[in-house]
């Protein structure tokens, strides 16, 4: 399902971080230095370059991904800060510490990217290739761990290109990264909640908050080593508010329809809305496409959203997954 592409490796440098900005402008998927792990880079805001970016991880689900952006004033656009996340934000950006928060009304980065989720996961990093990239670039840059699913998060260029050469675009060669773990993740959605320990120390941030951090759960369920701490501190996956039928093969006049592939449902014309995830049968556009149609449908008001099939294979397993848990009771 992933095209193949020419996979071309760069020594990180200003001019890298020239192209490899241009390379997120059109679309493509950049492997890059942090001062964590490598990420595997996407433009946030556009829709199916994630949907690329997911194929070539593997993942099996649509976990939400960290958008990195350049400095705190325009991770404040994307996102709202209160006053626990201003003082994390101060004293430990540019760092190994991501805060999850509530999105900002209007925030480009793409529902596929935040999985659906009203929150935000931001981190701005240190390493000086990962600034000069996204000072270039501009826009906020998704970047998982740069490696397949289930495998371990690299720390050099070359556990990169074991796992993604010709699925990426361009691999930045920056040595060996600092810390080599993941960053810290915090939320500050009420309650600072620590959702998966990391690069930064526990302590550090509780001594600047002036108080402990509660444990919480990462979203992550499948992927690599990251294990919940202790479920159901935090709503896991996006829900819409109308009832879900999913596999349908008929719509009915109070229904709406999110429809796949180019023969809609019988009923079609007479239901109260219909989305098409891709005409073309296409699963990259499908996924692209997935949240913001299951949003704009649960906005119409309809008794019931009839969902048709989606094949399984490629991205459509985790298309299916979502949409299974999306129709589960509440
Ligand atoms: O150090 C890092 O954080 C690296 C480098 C590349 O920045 N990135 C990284 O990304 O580890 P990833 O995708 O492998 O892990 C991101 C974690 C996932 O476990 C995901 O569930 C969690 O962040 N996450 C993202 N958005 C979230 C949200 N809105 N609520 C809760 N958890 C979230
Ligand atoms: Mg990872």
């Amino acid at each position: 399902m992933s095209v193949d592409v020419n996979t071309r490796v760069l020594q990180a440098s200003a001019e890298a971080a020239e192209t490899a900005a241009e390379c997120l402008a059109a679309g493509g998927l950049v492997a890059f230095p942090t001062e964590t792990v490598y990420g595997l880079g996407a433009d946030a805001r556009n829709s199916e370059a994630v949907a690329r970016l997911y194929a070539a991880k593997g993942r099996p689900s649509f976990n939400p991904l960290i958008a990195h952006v350049a400095t705190l004033s325009i991770a404040r656009r994307l996102a709202v800060f209160d006053a626990a996340a201003e003082k994390l934000a101060q004293t430990f950006w540019p760092g190994p510490l991501t805060l999850v928060l509530r999105k900002q009304p209007g925030c480009p980065v793409s529902d596929l990217a935040t999985a659906g989720l009203d929150s935000i996961a931001l981190r701005v990093p240190s390493h000086a290739f990962a600034r000069d990239l996204l000072l270039a670039f501009g826009e906020p840059v998704v970047a998982p761990s740069a490696n397949r699913s289930g495998h371990v998060s690299p720390t050099r260029a070359e556990h990169v290109l074991a796992d993604l050469c010709g699925v990426v675009d361009l691999v930045i060669d920056g040595g060996a990264t600092e810390v080599g773990v993941e960053s810290t993740i915090v939320a500050c959605l009420n309650t600072p909640t620590l959702l998966r320990p990391g690069g930064l120390a526990r302590g550090q941030i509780e001594r600047v908050l002036g108080a402990r951090l509660i444990s919480g759960v990462e979203t992550t369920t499948t992927d690599d080593d990251e294990a919940p701490l202790a479920p159901g501190m935090l709503r896991s996956h996006y829900a819409p508010q109308t009832r879900l039928r999913l596999n349908a093969t008929d719509v009915g006049p109070d229904e709406a329809l999110l429809a796949f592939g180019m023969q809609l449902a019988p009923g079609a014309a007479a239901a109260r809305r219909v989305f098409n995830l891709s005409k073309r049968g296409d699963l990259i556009e499908a996924a692209a496409n997935l949240f913001s149609h299951l949003r704009a449908l649960d906005a119409v008001g309809a008794t019931r959203i009839a969902v048709m099939p989606v094949p399984r294979e490629g991205l459509g397993e985790a298309i299916n997954d979502r949409l299974q848990r999306a129709a589960a009771p509440q």
